[in-house]
């Protein structure tokens, strides 16, 4: 098939409206795809404007309500979808006995319903297409917390991604769709715009914070791969890999 007449790849991220969705989202965008960007405020973005290409859908992704519109959504403007980037994530570092049921119930809602609830309808479209492809956003400090980083409600949700995205891979591999995971160390978002990025350098064996760019490559790498199937890339600059730096 030659490039003009390839059918237009159709994704989906959440958590869009900032930081590595939307550097996602406008890479995606750039590539040619048809893109279904959600978060809670996306329609307020500033960075990213309805189009025949982009569909914004608000909506809090751990409601299965709102994974329905942005199923919905995406089956209605493109007819299939490609790709479902689990990205939507929050963070709250507390010590362990301080975090509230209120923390737990928001941790949990956007960091594992989030995930769960648009994975379920994605599925179901892409088993209808016999193909698609998955990805969830993880942390590196589920496999290396470090002592005096109190994180243990991040690891809980976000631990789950890889082991989610592996039981995936493997249930749905006759129908065509792959499951990966992309573990990140600390990366230059504004989610750590009030945090010193001196320290938080210092969690990095490569003594740098990871690049939204850098993400969005191996986004694509994914993409291509089509034998990479339950794998867990990730850009922390070798921070799970030693014990010490
Ligand atoms: N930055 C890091 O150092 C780092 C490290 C490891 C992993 N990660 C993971 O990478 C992902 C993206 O992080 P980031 O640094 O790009 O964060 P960010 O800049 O704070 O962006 C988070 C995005 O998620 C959206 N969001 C939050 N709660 C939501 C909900 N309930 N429903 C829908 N959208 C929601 C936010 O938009 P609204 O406020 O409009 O909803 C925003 O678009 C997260 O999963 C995070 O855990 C980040």
């Amino acid at each position: 098939m030659s490039a003009n007449t390839r059918q237009k790849q159709v994704a989906i991220v959440t958590g869009a409206s900032s930081g590595i969705g939307l550097g996602m989202a406008r890479a995606l965008l750039e590539h040619g795809y048809g893109v279904v960007a959600n978060s809670r405020t996306i329609s307020k973005s500033k960075d990213l404007k309805p189009s025949a290409d982009l569909v914004l859908v608000d909506g809090d992704i751990g409601k299965k309500e709102t994974a329905i519109k942005v199923v919905d959504a995406a089956v209605k403007q493109f007819g299939r979808i490609d790709l479902l980037v689990n990205n939507a994530g929050i963070y709250m570092a507390k010590p362990f006995t301080d975090y509230t049921p209120e923390d737990f119930e928001t941790m949990i809602g956007t960091n594992v319903a989030g995930y769960f609830f648009i994975t379920q309808q994605v599925v179901a479209q892409m088993r209808k297409q016999k193909s698609g492809h998955i990805v969830g956003i993880s942390t590196a400090l589920t496999d290396q917390p470090l002592a005096g980083a109190p994180i243990s409600l991040p690891v809980l949700t976000k631990s789950t991604i890889p082991a989610f995205n592996r039981a995936l891979a493997m249930e749905y591999v006759a129908d065509g769709i792959r499951a990966n995971t992309i573990s990140l160390g600390v990366v230059d978002t504004p989610m750590h715009a009030d945090d010193d990025h001196e320290v938080l350098k210092k969690l990095n064996p490569a003594g740098r914070l990871v690049q939204v760019s850098e993400i969005v490559d191996a986004l694509f790498y994914l993409q291509s791969a089509t034998m990479v199937n339950g794998e867990n890339i990730r850009i922390d600059g070798g921070a799970h890999a030693g014990a010490k730096w």
